[in-house]
C-alpha cells in the first residue's frame, strides 16, 4: 500500500528528474569539477570520478530515492516511522538529524557563494549598459571578500530566492522553478561550449580531459574523484530522500537514478570543455585555480576578449540558475520536517528554515574580512564549516544510508521499490550497498583523519 506525501508530489517523471537533476548540477559542477580535473592530472581523474559514479554514487542515489518513496515524509519522519514499521532500532533516524544540520550549514556557505556569483552578474550587466563593470578581476574579488555589507545584500538576496521557491511548495515552487531554470542553464552552458569551440583550442581542452594519464593515479585522486562524487550527486544528506518522498510510484527509481547522474556527470564535462579553451585560449594555467579559477583567472580572460561581457554574464548567470536549483533542495528537507512537526505552514517553516541558515551564514561572510583572524584547525571559518559539513558528515551520512538500505530495510521493501531491476541486477545493487559502497566510503574517512 501506497502512503501519500503531506506536501505534494512531482507531477511526472520528467519533473522529478529535473528537480532531482537540478539538486546535482551546482557549483559542484562548473567551479569544483574543473579545478579537481586540472588538479589531479586531466583525463585520469575524469575516468576515476565517472567509476566512482557507477560504482559508489548510483547505488547509493538508488537508495536514498527509495527510502524516501517509501516513507513519503522528510527523512527523519521517514526513518522513525520505518522504525516503528519494521521494528528496527529508531537510532537509524540520525540519518536524518545528521542530514538536515549538514543541509543547514552547507547552505549557509553555499549562499554567500552563489552571492558572489549574484555580484559578478550584476557588474557584468552593468557593463552591457556602459557601466565600468570588471577591469581589475583580482581586485574586484578582493574587494568583494573585504566588504561584509556588500557580501551580506547578496547573501540576502540569493536567500530570499530560496526561500521563496521553497515556500511555494513542491509542484508551484520547485517543480515550476526547475522547469524553467534547468532549460536556460543548458541553453546558456551550449552558448558557452560554442564559444570554446570558437577559440581553437578546444581539441586541447578535449584531450585535456580526455586523455588518462594512469601514472597520476594516485590514492589521493582516488579520493578526490570518490568526495567530488558524493558531492556532485547531493548524496549523504538525506536530501534525494526528501525528494524520492514525492515520487510517483510509478515511476521507475534505477531508469531515473540514470538519467539523473548521466545529467550530473555530461554537465560537469561541458562546463570543462567551456572553461578550459578559454583559459588555454589566453595562454592562463587551468592548475591550482580554487575559488580564484572561476572569480579572477576566468574574469580576466573574459576582459581581454571580444565579447567578453556577455560570455561573462552567461556564465555567471549559469552559476547562479545552477546554484539556485541546488539550495532549493537543501532548504527543502528542513522546511518539510517543521511542516510535518509543528503548527507552522510551509510559508512560515520556509522562512524559519531559511532565518536560520541566513544566520549561520554570517560566519562565513563575516570571516573573510571581520574574522580573518579566527582560525579553526588551521582553516578560516568557511573552510572549517565546508570541511566538518562535506567532508565529514556527507561521507558519514553516505556510509549509513548504505548500511541501513543493505542490512536494516527488509529485503521485501528494497526489492519492492525496484521492480525494474531482474534478479542479477537487484543483487549486484544489494552487494554493492552491502559491502562495496561501505567499504570505499570507509576508505575515504579514514584517510581525511590520518590524513
Ligand atoms: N550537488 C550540488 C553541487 O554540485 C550541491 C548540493 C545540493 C549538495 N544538495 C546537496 C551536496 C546535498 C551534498 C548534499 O553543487
Amino acid at each position: 500500500m501506497d502512503k501519500q506525501s503531506v506536501h505534494g508530489m512531482w507531477s511526472s517523471r520528467t519533473a522529478f528528474i529535473l528537480a532531482a537533476a537540478g539538486s546535482a548540477v551546482g557549483l559542484g559542477n562548473i567551479w569544483r569539477f574543473p579545478y579537481l580535473t586540472s588538479d589531479n592530472g586531466g583525463g585520469a581523474f575524469v575516468l576515476v570520478y565517472l567509476a566512482c559514479i557507477a560504482a559508489v554514487g548510483l547505488p547509493i542515489l538508488f537508495a536514498e530515492v527509495l527510502i524516501g518513496r517509501h516513507g513519503r515524509q522528510s527523512p527523519i519522519n521517514t526513518l522513525l516511522n520505518l522504525a516503528r514499521e519494521t521494528g528496527h532500532s529508531k537510532a537509524w533516524a540520525a540519518i536524518g538529524v545528521m542530514g538536515m544540520i549538514s543541509a543547514i550549514l552547507i547552505l549557509s556557505f553555499y549562499s554567500v557563494v552563489a552571492g558572489w556569483t549574484l555580484h559578478y552578474s550584476w557588474l557584468y550587466l552593468q557593463q552591457l549598459f556602459g557601466g565600468a563593470g570588471i577591469e581589475d578581476a583580482g581586485a574586484t574579488f578582493g574587494d568583494l571578500l573585504a566588504s561584509p555589507g556588500t557580501l551580506l545584500f547578496w547573501h540576502s538576496v540569493f536567500m530570499l530566492l530560496t526561500i521563496g521557491v521553497v515556500a511555494l511548495g513542491v509542484e508551484k515552487g520547485l517543480e515550476r522553478t526547475v522547469r524553467l531554470l534547468m532549460p536556460t542553464l543548458l541553453i546558456l552552458l551550449l552558448v558557452l561550449v560554442g564559444y570554446g569551440i570558437s577559440t581553437g583550442y578546444f581539441g586541447q581542452a578535449v584531450a585535456f580531459l580526455f586523455t588518462p594519464d594512469f601514472s597520476k593515479v594516485d590514492g589521493s585522486v582516488l579520493l578526490a574523484a570518490l568526495g567530488q562524487a558524493f558531492f556532485s550527486l547531493s548524496l549523504g544528506l538525506a536530501g534525494m530522500m526528501a525528494y524520492g518522498a514525492y515520487l510517483p510510484r510509478n515511476v521507475s527509481i534505477p531508469h531515473a537514478g540514470v538519467a539523473i547522474a548521466l545529467t550530473d556527470t555530461g554537465i560537469a564535462l561541458l562546463a570543462g570543455l567551456a572553461i578550459f579553451p578559454v583559459l588555454f585560449n589566453f595562454g592562463m594555467s587551468p592548475t591550482g585555480g580554487g575559488p580564484g579559477l572561476i572569480f579572477t583567472t576566468l574574469p580576466m580572460a573574459f576582459a581581454d576578449m571580444w565579447g567578453g561581457v556577455f560570455y561573462g554574464l552567461a556564465f555567471f548567470g549559469l552559476l547562479t540558475v545552477a546554484a539556485w536549483t541546488s539550495s532549493i533542495s537543501l532548504l527543502e528537507p528542513p522546511t518539510a520536517y517543521l511542516v510535518e512537526r509543528t503548527e507552522l505552514t510551509r510559508r512560515q517553516s520556509a522562512l524559519l528554515g531559511g532565518a536560520v541558515v541566513w544566520l549561520l551564514g554570517l560566519l562565513t561572510l563575516l570571516g573573510f574580512n571581520v574574522w580573518s583572524e579566527v582560525k579553526i584547525g588551521g582553516r578560516d571559518l568557511q573552510g572549517a564549516i565546508e570541511f566538518v559539513a562535506s567532508d565529514i558528515m556527507l561521507p558519514l551520512g553516505g556510509l549509513l544510508v548504505s548500511l541501513y538500505a543493505g542490512w536494516v530495510l527488509d529485503k521485501r521493501i528494497t526489492h519492492n521499490e525496484l521492480p525494474q531491476l531482474n534478479e542479477g541486477l537487484y543483487q549486484a545493487w544489494r552487494w554493492t550497498v552491502r559491502v562495496i559502497a561501505p567499504l570505499l566510503v570507509l576508505y575515504i574517512l579514514v584517510n581525511k583523519f590520518s590524513g
